[in-house]
Order: C-alpha cells, then sequence, then structure tokens
C-alpha cells in the first residue's frame, strides 16, 4: 500500500487575556452590537506585550507533541505557517525548533495568510508521502494584535483578529489507520495581493523607513472588507468541492466542515452554498475572533478534544486570505 499522511496529534495555545468587545468599546469607537451582528465575535485573545507569535506556536506544538507522544527529538521537519513572525527574517519555524530542543533539522515558514494552515499541511503531505520525512511538525500561530490601527480608520480589521495557535504531528502510515489526510487543494491568485495587505516595511522603499511611513500610519495592515467577503464565499464552497470531486465524495459524507474563521457571516453563507446543515459546521470565532492561519488547526484541535470527531469522520478543512489565497483539505479520520 502507499504512503499515506496522518495526522498522529493535535494542540493549540491561545494566550489568557480575554478582551471583550466591551473592552474594545472603551478604546475605540464602536459597539457590541455592530461587532456581533456584522461578524459574530464576542470575545478573543491578545498576547501579552514581548509574546510573539513563537511563543504562541510553541506552546501549541508542545500540546501537539504531547498529544502524539512525541519528544522534540523525534520531529524531522518543522513547517510554520503565519503572517505575524516575532521578526522581519528569520521566520518563527526555526526559533520553534531552537525553542524546543530539536536537532538541526529543517525548518520553514509558509506565508499564505489565512490559508496557511492548509498550505503548510499540503507541504508537510508532500514530504510524507514522498517518503522524505517520518515526523513534521505543522504549527501555525498569529499576534495580529500588537499591530492594529484602533482608531476610525482600522477599526474595521480591529475588531475582528485575535491572537492563537495550533499545531499537528503529521506521520505516514502504510497500512490504511489512522487518522489520514486524503488531499489538499491549493489556490492563489496575486492580482488581489493589495486587497488585503500590509505594506511596510518593504523592499522596493529606499529607505525602507521614511517619515511617510509615519505620518500616514502605513505600517498598519488595511484591507477592503467587503472585497474580501464577497470573494471568501465563493472561493471557499468552490475550493470544499474540488476536494469532495477528487475524493469521490458528496456533501453528505461530510461530519465536519471546518472553515477558516473570518467572519461567522462568511461560515454561514459557505454552509449555505454547500447545503450543509450547519450543525455540521465547526465555528468559535465568537469566543477567539479570527486567528489568521492558526483558527483551523485551534478549531480542529478542540472537535478533537471534545470528543465529536469518530473513527472514520469525514472532515473538510477550507479557508480563504490575503493574496488572495484559498485552500481545502479532505481528512477521513
Ligand atoms: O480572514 C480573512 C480576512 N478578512 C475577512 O474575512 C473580512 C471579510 N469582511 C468582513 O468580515 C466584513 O466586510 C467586515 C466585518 C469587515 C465589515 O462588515 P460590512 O458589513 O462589510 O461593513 P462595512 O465595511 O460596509 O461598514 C459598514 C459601516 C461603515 O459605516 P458607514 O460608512 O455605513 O457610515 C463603517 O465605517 O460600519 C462602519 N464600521 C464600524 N462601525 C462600528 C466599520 N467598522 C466598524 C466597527 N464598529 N468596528
Amino acid at each position: 500500500m502507499s504512503i499515506r499522511t496522518v495526522i498522529t496529534g493535535t494542540g493549540r495555545y491561545l494566550p489568557p487575556k480575554v478582551v471583550s468587545n466591551f473592552d474594545l468599546e472603551k478604546i475605540m469607537n464602536t459597539t457590541d452590537d455592530w461587532i456581533v451582528q456584522r461578524s459574530g465575535i464576542r470575545t478573543r485573545r491578545y498576547a501579552e506585550d514581548g509574546v510573539g507569535s513563537m511563543t504562541l506556536g510553541l506552546e501549541a506544538a508542545k500540546a501537539a507533541l504531547e498529544d502524539a507522544r512525541c519528544a522534540p527529538a523525534d520531529i524531522d521537519f518543522i513547517v510554520a505557517a503565519t503572517l505575524s513572525p516575532d521578526h522581519y527574517f528569520p521566520g518563527i519555524g526555526v526559533e520553534i525548533q531552537a525553542a524546543l530542543g530539536c536537532g538541526p533539522i529543517g525548518a520553514l515558514d509558509v506565508r499564505a495568510q489565512c490559508s496557511g494552515f492548509i498550505y503548510a499541511l499540503s507541504v508537510a503531505d508532500q514530504f510524507i508521502r514522498a517518503g522524505t520525512y517520518k515526523k513534521i511538525l505543522v504549527v501555525a500561530s498569529e499576534v495580529q494584535s500588537h499591530n492594529l490601527d484602533y482608531s476610525d480608520a482600522g477599526r474595521d480589521m480591529a475588531v475582528l483578529f485575535g491572537d492563537g495557535a495550533g499545531a499537528v504531528v503529521c506521520e505516514p502510515s502504510t497500512d490504511g489507520s489512522g487518522h489520514a489526510l486524503l488531499s489538499t487543494h491549493l489556490f492563489g491568485d496575486g492580482r488581489f495581493s493589495k486587497i488585503l495587505s500590509l505594506d511596510v516595511p518593504s523592499s522596493k522603499k529606499n529607505p525602507t523607513y521614511t517619515p511617510e511611513i509615519f505620518d500616514q500610519k502605513l505600517y498598519y495592515p488595511r484591507m477592503d472588507g467587503k472585497r474580501v467577503f464577497i470573494n471568501a464565499v465563493e472561493r471557499m464552497p468552490e475550493a470544499v468541492r474540488t476536494a469532495l470531486t477528487a475524493n469521490g465524495l458528496t456533501i453528505d459524507d461530510v461530519r465536519w466542515l471546518i472553515p477558516h474563521q473570518a467572519n461567522d457571516r462568511i461560515s454561514l453563507m459557505v454552509a449555505q452554498n454547500l447545503k450543509i446543515p450547519v450543525e455540521k459546521v465547526v465555528r468559535n470565532i465568537e469566543k477567539y475572533g479570527n486567528t489568521t492561519a492558526a483558527s483551523i488547526p485551534i478549531a480542529l484541535d478542540e472537535t478533537v478534544k471534545a470528543g465529536l470527531l469518530k473513527a472514520d469522520d469525514i472532515v473538510i478543512l477550507t479557508a480563504f486570505g490575503s493574496g488572495f489565497t484559498w485552500a481545502s483539505a479532505a481528512l477521513r479520520w
């Protein structure tokens, strides 16, 4: 039998500081009503000053390794996904490798924003099925709260995002046992790169930092929320259908759909488009907001740890975000 990737452990870490919509009302021009109606979010977690995505990712990684009964020394490759690394370079993959105390193994960062976890999973899947590596840590981690514009100009984004991390351990299986990754499907369209982006620092600028950057607050991310919304509710169902077709499945075969938690209205519209009962859609954005690349592995780990995944359940993951990038993955648990 050919090699198939299986998920042998999952983990998550959310920083302890809970920030409610009412807390945001005190620091910016917004209301709990607006945020709940437009996004479904009630609270999110914020990392403390001095804590970056490496630290959150490390904690999620430790939880996934423990779940997989795997020591750091056993890991032979790391794929990290983040748009909010501790440093412009290097990425967090190598920093997590060092902090875990792994050997001098390869570690890379994937930059696919909200689709980052599925992209990272896909990279791991290729290495496992090629026989190159036997235990790969895939970790997605984000700290966005430290660089959001809490003024009126950025409030549409500021209320959406939260911090957090999720991780999985991937290994090969040749006997058909285990929680199988059936396929991954990756898409992108860079013509829309400016619709959701953070433009500074930029290698185009010489010098990189100018007074204009600070005057115009170009160091904050910006998005055209409506265009992101419209594309997300089209592309995610398309990606799900691609995953179903690739595996000879129909939507009725799906036990759980885990969409990237971008906005609860987006998740509900994706469900409606696919004609999947909303009870089969994992939705935790109310608690954590949009944690970018981390949202899917956090939701997956919560679903697993709540005992909601049974043997042979079909689980479909799908994401959409900046780039634009979008993606899907099919699992048979
Ligand atoms: O992970 C992928 C990343 N991003 C996304 O998935 C985001 C996708 N987009 C969205 O989720 C929605 O577009 C938003 C939640 C960002 C915005 O919802 P919307 O229904 O598209 O609202 P809008 O941008 O059309 O804004 C409506 C009004 C505006 O006021 P006026 O011009 O009608 O007077 C905004 O200025 O709401 C105002 N507004 C706010 N009001 C209170 C925007 N942000 C806020 C806010 N609090 N935080």
